[in-house]
């Protein structure tokens, strides 16, 4: 996934359950053999990037942590943890310290946060109402598989069953991710705000997100509407984001050139595009549209990011 880049590692191990222990895969660092995942063989590393289930994060990142490890965890164990840092090393690297345990976060707050972060610096955020259009991938590789075999059986018998999905997803979408919170919103509504607020150190920040599964394979879209303290243009705005790093303005509606799910799958960069002064918060307001690979940016590029800060 990230073969063309530089890997910050100087050795890499792979650990995973017994059961895929012994199977071999190719990774920068050639043909490596999978490892049975033991706290003795990984507190044998410097740093552990852990890709597991939150309650495997909890049990076992504490564990490695007081063996010296630096954990770097993708799931939401510890995100709303006062004493552990939470990364998007565009917007907080210094967060990182000392810490033993970091977070990665959602993707989808990060393909949001790595645009948003460039114009809070600049003119304050101080509404942010966002629409996802979340790709199949944000489900796993059980929910990129259950996309496609229900595109075939949808167009071979018209109708598809569903398991990782609450319904059919292909020539639909789904207006649901993850559980239904008490307030109306759902869990990966939620952590958009949640993370948004502690990532940029904005408390206060009003944000609300309406999260949708989309049948797309990769790459996540948000619309953002945003409110800012100080007035501000969509010119000034798409100049600060042509320098902002980790964003890309692919925004030219004439030439039919906007952020788009197939052309940011792969990419490094969240594209930014539709930059415009919004209708309803009138030159304090701006609307945008992103993209980027939730696989990437939203997951394994930000984690190996964190992997920098921490050995720089
Ligand atoms: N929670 C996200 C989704 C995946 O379901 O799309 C984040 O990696």
């Amino acid at each position: 996934m990230l073969h063309d880049r530089a890997f910050p590692l100087s050795e890499l191990r792979l650990f995973a359950s017994a059961r895929s222990a012994g199977k071999t895969t190719e990774t920068p660092y050639g043909t490596k053999t999978i490892e049975a995942f033991t706290v003795d063989a990984v507190a044998e590393c410097d740093i552990a990037l852990l890709a597991v289930s939150g309650d495997f994060a909890k049990e076992f990142a504490p564990q490695l942590a007081a063996r010296g490890v630096t954990v770097i965890d993708n799931s939401s164990a510890f995100r709303y943890d006062d004493d552990k840092p939470l990364v998007i090393p565009e917007i907080n690297p210094d967060a990182v310290g000392d810490a033993r345990i970091i977070a990665n976060p959602n993707c989808t707050t990060a393909i949001l946060a790595v645009a948003l972060w460039p114009l809070h610096k600049a003119f304050g955020l101080k509404k942010v109402i966002v629409s996802t259009y979340q790709a199949a991938s944000g489900a796993g590789a059980e929910g990129m598989s259950e996309l496609e075999d229900q595109a075939r059986a949808y167009l071979d018998t018209g109708k598809a069953d569903n398991k990782v999905f609450a319904h059919p997803l292909p020539f639909n979408l789904i207006p649901h991710i993850d559980a239904f919170q008490d307030n109306g919103y759902t869990k990966e509504e939620m952590k958009v705000t949640w993370e948004s607020r502690k990532i940029m150190g904005i408390p206060d920040l009003a944000l609300s997100c309406t999260a949708v599964r989309i049948p797309t394979s990769r790459a996540h879209a948000e619309s953002a509407v945003i409110e800012f303290a100080r007035p501000v243009t969509p010119d000034a705005a798409r100049a600060l984001l042509a320098d902002a790093p980790g964003v890309k303005v692919v925004d030219d509606p004439a030439a039919k050139v906007y952020p788009m799910p197939l052309n940011a799958s792969g990419k490094y960069d969240v594209e930014v595009g539709r930059i415009r002064q919004n209708l309803v918060f009138g030159d304090h307001g701006l609307e945008l549209f992103v993209c980027g690979d939730q696989l990437l940016k939203g997951a394994a590029l930000n984690a190996v990011q964190i992997a920098e800060v921490v050995l720089d």
